[in-house]
């Protein structure tokens, strides 16, 4: 499989990538036409490490390469549900849970986004499309995901994500609270923007207007990237 560390275009370039998230060292294979991980989908696998999942069914939606479900079976889930825009990466995820030795019960499903029926889940996991969601309200799948924990998560269950400040910290925490949840940030980290950002125009705009989406330090665009752990009411 080629090698490279681009991190322009539309990220869906093949590689092989070995990752450390604590002491656990995942080795992934990831094709063209799945998402490559990036600093959010890392620290998301970061956070994941450090809590416990002991005996939950947990749903991942959009698992990529399946990154998170590897952390989420080596920090005890007994059940996953993963779910993906299309069976190529569905079928990509396996072979990764497959490479790493992930023995839960997993279960993949080509589902669109919140559009899955199920009992309620423990904890619903995600990296939310937004920079590259494709829709004119770019946070259609932050905002979705919020409004449909209450379907997906059974009371008292836990809804995880990662976000960028470029998708408004502020506003994501208020929909979560104005939804009856109760929220907390278990990390924040920062870096640098991805290259591709500065290729789309209407992207740089529209982050223009968004309050603390970014700051610049000695010329360098910085967005930082947090996690939520939101509780349903019980
Ligand atoms: C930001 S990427 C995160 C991928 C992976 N979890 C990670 O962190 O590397 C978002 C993922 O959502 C998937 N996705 C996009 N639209 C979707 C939809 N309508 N339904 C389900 N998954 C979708 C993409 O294919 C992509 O893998």
């Amino acid at each position: 499989m080629e090698r490279v560390d681009r991190r322009t275009g539309d990220n869906l370039y093949p590689t092989e990538l070995e990752v450390s998230f604590g002491d656990v060292e995942l080795s992934l294979d990831v094709p063209a036409g799945v998402w490559n991980p990036t600093p959010h989908g890392l620290h998301l696998g970061n956070v994941l490490m450090t809590m416990d999942f002991s005996d939950e069914r947990v749903l991942e939606l959009g698992t990529g390469c399946g990154l998170h479900a590897i952390v989420l079976a080596r920090r005890g889930a007994r059940e996953l549900l993963l779910t993906e825009i299309d069976q190529p990466t569905l079928d990509n995820a396996k072979h990764n849970l497959d490479k790493n030795g992930v023995t839960a019960d997993v279960e993949y499903l080509v589902a669109d986004w919140v559009h899955v029926d199920s009992e309620p889940f423990d904890t619903l996991v995600a990296n939310p499309p937004f920079g590259k969601s494709g829709k004119r309200y770019r946070r259609y799948f932050i905002d979705s995901l919020i409004l449909e924990s209450h379907r997906l998560v059974r009371p008292g269950g836990r809804l995880v994500f990662v976000q960028s400040s470029m998708a408004d910290i502020p506003r994501t925490i208020a929909t979560l609270e104005e939804n009856g949840m109760t929220v907390r940030v278990v990390a924040e980290t920062d870096g640098p923007f991805r290259d591709y950002y500065f290729e789309d125009a209407t992207y740089m705009k529209e982050m223009a207007s968004i309050p603390g989406a970014y700051q610049i330090r000695d010329g360098v665009h910085y967005e930082q990237l947090i996690v939520l752990e939101s509780t349903l009411p019980g």
